[in-house]
């Protein structure tokens, strides 16, 4: 689905980076950095909804990441845990969709099964849609897709092909933010990333405020997006 031209991003992609930096600059455990980061995602939800945006998509685990330490992993799956607990809840219960994209079969069965349910009690008209990217990498999405094609036959168009990818109904995003200084994708959103505007941030996620997010919109809005017209 095209992104749409405006002054306030319809969906905000996050690259949410930096989270071990911040716990080693303070000489603690990554696992700390990634709780940081969870308490962050909390609060940026709320001033994302309260600056009118509609989509909300964070990159919570590549398919890459699958390759860290299995202590990492396990930090990170009790924090999934907490999350879809507490507070995924509470959001569907105020007008939010959460939706998952990714490859949840390689994830622990109570983690993906918990995540699974809270989607599946969301409403898809709901106000404000909240995208996790779990175990998620836009190369296999992509072959996944054409595989899935493949199966359906006919001509392969980009409208048709894009029923194929996990982010069907969702709008592309119209902002991709990466905090933590690196700047590249990271197989993040491929497809949808065609158009979108980067803005790359030196600042660690779990530091990622309201502040910074105001800086990025207004960036956004002097940015002049032409989608490849004059
Ligand atoms: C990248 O930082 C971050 C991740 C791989 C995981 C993102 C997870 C969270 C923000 C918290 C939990 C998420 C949910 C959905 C509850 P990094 O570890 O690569 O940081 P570094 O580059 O400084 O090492």
């Amino acid at each position: 689905m095209q992104s749409a031209p405006g002054v306030l991003p319809v969906n905000l992609g996050i690259i949410m980076d930096g989270n071990g930096r911040w716990a080693k600059r303070r000489f603690l455990p990554r696992s700390l950095g990634h709780d940081a980061g969870m308490k962050r995602i909390v609060k940026l939800v709320d001033s994302v909804r309260a600056a009118g945006i509609k989509y909300l998509t964070l990159y919570a685990l590549s398919t890459e990441n699958l390759s860290r330490p299995q202590e990492e992993l396990d930090g990170l799956y009790v924090l999934f845990r907490r999350y879809f607990e507490e507070y995924a809840p509470r959001l569907v219960e105020s007008d939010v969709e959460i939706r998952i994209i990714g490859d949840l079969s390689a994830l622990p069965q109570d983690v993906a099964e918990k995540m699974t349910a809270v989607c599946a009690r969301s409403k898809k008209d709901a106000a404000f849609h909240l995208v996790f990217a779990v175990n998620y990498g836009g190369r296999a999405e992509i072959v996944r897709a054409a595989n899935l094609a493949a199966e359906m036959g006919g001509k392969v168009t980009e409208e048709n092909f894009s029923r194929f990818l996990y982010t069907w109904g969702i709008p592309d995003p119209d902002m991709i933010i990466r905090t933590g200084g690196e700047l590249r994708l990271s197989n993040f959103l491929l497809w949808q990333s065609a158009y979108s505007e980067l803005y790359f941030t030196d600042t660690l996620f779990p530091d990622f405020d309201e502040k910074e997010l105001g800086r990025a919109l207004r960036e956004y809005a002097r940015r002049n997006r032409r989608f490849g017209r004059v």
